[in-house]
């Protein structure tokens, strides 16, 4: 499968490129507490605008009901970006009502704006169809191409992703070029001995992933908030930690394949710190 890459896109000078970016940063107090995903986003940004591009950057953050919700406005992320791209980032108080086609109608080329956040509106992550189909038409107004660059998000069904995709030319971009070509190396011809550290609080967002490695690496480590679902398969007690119990099952047949290849261990180190009870 080739990758439809920036370049297939053409000339994109005055051009509106809506950017989906993964800009889901933690927040603490308003305060960006690790501003990795806008530091990812940057090489895409700065290939737009170069490019003279109009940039309309869009993500979710956090996981908002479908409505305006002060504590997860991308406000403080467009003020990061801005501090990273060393230039103006202009701020849409809304997906796409008047304050984003404004901001976006008043964008030069080189230009960037950051809308708010896509997930106060529903029709982002609606389960019905029409819905998506709605808001991604909304959305399509305010560009002339799509450039999907929100790696964590790129798997999910939603109308940013997935239905805007199908209304706007689109491409990937520098990003999930990046990625991918990082996780081909690591899945077709990895040097051994081979161990995959993998974190994060979903296990069920990771099932693909780790059926996919257990056969082929060495050792996996996990770690994050996933790691008390682990545990608890393993008859561990996780007190109140961070756990999904749908997945117990599931994780218990990874534990039983890991442990037919080559072992599967319980951390001594969480039993130490007293994290794991017997
Ligand atoms: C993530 O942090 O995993 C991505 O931003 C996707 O977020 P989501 O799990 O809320 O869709």
């Amino acid at each position: 499968m080739t990758l439809r890459t920036l370049d297939t896109l053409g000339s994109l000078e005055g051009k509106r490129v809506i950017v989906r970016c993964d800009l889901n940063v933690p927040l603490r107090d308003g305060i960006i507490t690790d501003d990795g995903r806008v530091r990812a986003s940057l090489p895409t940004l700065n290939a737009l605008i170069n490019a003279g591009a109009r940039v309309v950057v869009c993500s979710h953050l956090g996981r908002p009901d479908g409505a305006p919700d002060p504590q997860y406005s991308l406000e403080p992320v467009a003020q990061r970006l801005s501090e990273l791209l060393g230039a103006p980032v202009a701020f849409a108080r809304d997906t796409v009502g008047e304050s984003a086609q404004e901001a976006v109608a008043s964008l030069e080329d080189g230009g960037v704006v950051v809308i708010e956040n896509l997930r106060f509106n529903p029709g982002e992550t609606s389960k019905d169809a029409s819905e998506r189909g709605a808001f991604a038409a909304e959305l399509a107004k305010l560009g002339d191409v799509l450039v999907s660059d929100g790696f964590g998000v790129v798997h999910r069904k939603q109308a940013s992703v997935y239905e805007l995709a199908e209304l706007l030319p689109s491409a990937a971009g520098l990003l999930i070029a990046t990625e991918l070509d990082v996780l081909d190396r690591l899945t077709e011809n990895p040097e051994r001995p081979y161990a995959v550290v993998l974190g994060g609080s979903k296990v069920s967002d990771k099932l693909g992933v780790i059926s996919h490695l257990l056969p082929r690496v060495d050792r996996i480590l996990v770690g994050g908030g996933m790691l008390f679902t682990f545990l608890k398969a393993q008859g561990h007690d996780v007190a109140s930690s961070l756990l999904e119990e749908d997945q117990l099952d599931t994780v218990r047949g990874y534990i039983a394949e890991a442990a037919e290849r080559g072992g599967a261990r319980a951390p001594d180190r969480c039993r130490r710190r007293g994290v794991v009870r017997r």
